[in-house]
């Protein structure tokens, strides 16, 4: 079984071929960073017109990698929400156009269910049911996962998302969008204990995060000393990173633990980040019989590869989209 995979809900146009919902036989993803780093962010009337001139050029490249024609596929699975409605738009209308042109059948496909789902594109799969942690530029939440198409929300962030976060506290450190990545590269050779931050954790409702606080506390941080340079601003990113990832890693093992899930599953735009990686790691080895899966950060980070598993299995459910199908930006999985 092959689908095609369309994904434009934000600043990546991506299109991909996955076989059996397994395997990826092409994965090309056309990023539109450099447009929006002068901007300091993602502008979505940007994203929507560079997406209208990418998405048929990375399509057709997605078929010629996997060495496939349009006849062989057997669906076609697009990101239909949430996400950006004029990025999502362009998406939608391009798979509709091509379904029919190919007499293809059409899927529509949540994006929080493909990173949900980024980990069976690796050697070493899943099975459900699984504690599911999406962390991303829009997201930060716990979900159930019980089989394809079945996902509970079990907590999520109060306030910003933990890319967010990162993203925000880059910009007033002056460092380039996007600031996960910036963060990540030059807490490397920072002291994580050298500047101390609040935890981002909701006292009470333990499944849910906030992010606000430590944002304000890095803001008064950077109005009382500065924006520091060199050694310090490293220090600074990572403690700064470290009070994000030690806020996820704890939520989510004391959430398996607690509802008594045997398999971690990690995905999203920030799971990308090194530190958060190697702390999820060295934190499963004190929790017996606590199995993680951390897709490689090319998984994370925004793709259609992902879209194609979900779609896949939401082919094989007997889920069809038609030609009116639209963009749900606020869809909710
Ligand atoms: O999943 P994603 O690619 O797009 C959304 O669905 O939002 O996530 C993008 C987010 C951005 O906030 C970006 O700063 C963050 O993921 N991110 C990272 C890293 N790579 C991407 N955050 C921390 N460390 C990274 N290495
Ligand atoms: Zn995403």
């Amino acid at each position: 079984m092959r689908v095609l995979g369309i994904e434009t809900s934000c600043d990546e146009t991506a299109a991909s071929v996955v076989e059996d919902g397994r395997r990826a036989l092409s994965d090309v993803v056309a990023t539109q960073i450099d447009i929006h780093r002068r901007w300091g962010g993602v502008v979505p009337e940007l994203a929507s017109r560079n997406h209208v001139v990418q998405v048929m050029p990375v399509v057709d490249e997605a078929l010629s990698r996997a060495g496939v024609r349009p006849e062989d596929l057997d669906a076609v699975a697009v990101t239909s929400g949430p996400g950006l409605v004029g990025a999502l738009l362009v998406g939608v209308q391009a798979a509709k156009a091509l379904a029919a042109a190919w007499r293809r059948p059409l899927v529509r496909v949540n994006h929080l269910e493909g990173h949900l789902v980024a980990a069976f594109l690796s050697d070493r799969a899943p099975a459900f049911p699984y504690l599911g942690m999406v962390v991303s530029g829009g997201h930060t939440s716990l979900y159930a996962a019980r089989g394809f198409g079945d996902y509970a929300v079990l907590g999520q962030t109060r306030d910003d998302a933990a890319g967010e976060a990162f993203d925000k506290g880059a910009k007033l450190l002056g460092l380039p969008y996007p600031g996960g990545v910036a963060i990540d590269r030059l807490a490397r050779d920072g002291d994580a204990r050298a500047i101390r931050f609040p935890k981002a954790i909701v006292k009470g409702a333990d499944l849910d995060f906030s992010f606000s606080g430590l944002k304000t506390a890095l803001l008064h941080h950077v109005r009382a000393h500065g924006v520091p340079e060199g050694r310090a601003l490293a220090d600074l990113c990572a403690s700064y990173q470290e009070a994000i990832v030690a806020a996820l890693v704890q939520k989510a093992f004391r959430a398996a633990r607690r509802l008594q899930f045997e398999r971690l599953v990690l995905s999203g735009g920030v799971a990308a980040n090194g530190r958060l990686r190697q702390v999820f790691e060295e934190t499963a080895a004190g929790y017996e019989g606590m199995e993680v899966y951390l897709p490689a950060p090319k998984l994370c980070t925004d793709n259609a590869a992902m879209i194609a598993v979900a779609g896949t299995h939401a082919f094989l459910r007997g889920e069809r989209a038609g030609a009116e199908l639209n963009a749900d930006p606020a869809w909710r999985l």
